[in-house]
């Protein structure tokens, strides 16, 4: 089922170290490229030569050993996915503050995949404040954190912190890689690219936006089992077939698609960089240059969003893009509260690796009642995964 699937495992120094021998023989078992990392306190609960042993692979534990060195940074590459099973509270603090004192530390400082993490500790430790703040860090960063379970634990006690089975975990990795129907039957719109504005026959304004945010939004909802609509402007990006694509050039054009969609629509994402304005006329014919100075009068397009806003009842939800490079969090909030939508995803232009064009995107998402998540830089898949999760847990609050 996890045939292969390349997973580092992180194994840290916690009672929980047991199951992951379980955990990796069923990754193992079901097909998966396993190779194993530990803390050096993980050796005082099991012994590496089991892992080794379980993924015929070399288990790896110091941070400064010359093969080791190199491989923090090519296994975090190397790996789809990076799997913390257990995630002690001592490792949890480390991650959420960056510190880098072990080798699987810096695999996961390093890592370019995306990380799960399996959290295990005693009840108290897990309800404790600063426990509480650092799983909401690390969440904030794009982590994945799988559920404690409630149970029997180490201390003899019984409540939350137990480590979820290693059964459970496979099925939360076989639900992260081949995604969940958690959106079965939802329609959502999704608006992408840029938009033309004809000045004549072989002239248009327009913006820099390749599409990629959107459209990888849209195949993210595609794959959580959602019925995708998407509007998407002039770009040369491939869609999966899965996703109902409606091209058009210009604002107007893709304010007509958007409100014959809209009425049936559940979640709606404008991820489009809509032109604003458009020339007040269209030449016909191919205009001369016959003027010293050329001047070009615009007039304002519709504003979907806004538009969508007024229309949408109750149950209808509506994300919108800022795109900023000044008093970023005041002007996404004065939309989110001008445009009556639900939640704001702000990219600021200030910030490298984000807006248009790049193959990254930085982000910060508010939304009406007043929750703010910020995200670390990362590629525009994982920005869209942090969207649409951003967009269930609103949903559901
Ligand atoms: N949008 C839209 N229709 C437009 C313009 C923008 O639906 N005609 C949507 C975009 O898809 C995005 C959001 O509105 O979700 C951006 O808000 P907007 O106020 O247009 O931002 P800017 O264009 O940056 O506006 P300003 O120059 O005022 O900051």
């Amino acid at each position: 089922m996890l045939s292969g699937k390349k997973i580092l495992v992180g194994v840290t120094g916690s009672i929980a170290a047991y199951k992951a021998i379980l955990l990796v023989r069923l990754l193992i078992k079901a097909g998966a490229e396993v190779k194993v990392i530990m803390t050096p306190s993980a050796k005082d609960f099991v012994s590496p030569l089991t892992f080794s042993t379980l993924s015929k692979n070399e288990v790896l534990i110091d941070l400064f050993n010359e093969t080791s060195w190199a491989n923090h940074v090519n296994l975090g590459r190397w790996a789809d996915v990076m799997l913390i099973a257990p995630l002690s509270c001592n490792t949890l603090a480390k991650m959420a503050n960056g510190f880098c004192d072990n080798l699987l530390l810096a695999i996961y400082l390093s890592a370019t995949c995306p990380v799960i993490v399996a959290p295990a500790m005693d009840e108290d430790m897990w309800h404790h404040p600063s426990t509480k703040l650092n799983i909401d860090k690390i969440r904030s960063f794009g982590n994945n954190i799988i559920p404690v379970d409630n149970g029997e634990l180490a201390s003899g006690l019984f409540g939350d912190g137990r480590m979820a089975e290693p059964a459970q975990i496979m099925q939360y990795l076989h639900n992260f890689f081949f995604e969940s129907n958690e959106l079965a039957g939802k329609k959502v719109l999704i608006t992408a690219g840029p938009t033309h504005e004809a000045i004549d026959p072989v002239r248009f304004i327009s913006n820099h936006s390749s599409g990629k945010m959107g459209v990888s939004i849209a195949e993210e909802f595609a794959g959580r089992g959602a019925d995708v609509t998407l509007i998407l402007g002039p770009s040369d990006i491939d869609v999966s077939k899965n996703i109902h694509t409606v091209k058009v050039t210009s604002a107007q054009e893709m304010y007509d698609a958007c409100m014959n969609n809209f009425s049936k629509i559940d979640i709606t994402v404008m991820a489009a960089a809509v032109a604003d304005y458009m020339p007040q006329n269209f030449s016909l014919k191919k205009i001369k240059k016959t003027e010293n100075v050329f001047t070009l009068s615009l007039k304002k397009t519709n504003d979907i969003l806004k538009q969508l806003g007024e229309q949408k009842n109750k149950d209808q939800i509506i994300v919108g893009f800022a795109l900023e490079t000044n008093n970023e969090k005041e002007n996404a909030l004065s939309k989110l509260e001008k445009k009556n939508i639900d939640l704001i995803v702000l990219n600021s232009l200030n910030d490298e690796g984000a807006g248009f064009g790049t193959d990254t995107n930085k982000i910060a998402i508010f939304d009406k009642h007043g929750n703010e998540f910020h995200f670390e830089k990362k590629s525009k898949k994982l920005v869209a995964k942090d969207i649409v999760n951003t967009i269930i847990q609103y949903k559901n609050v």
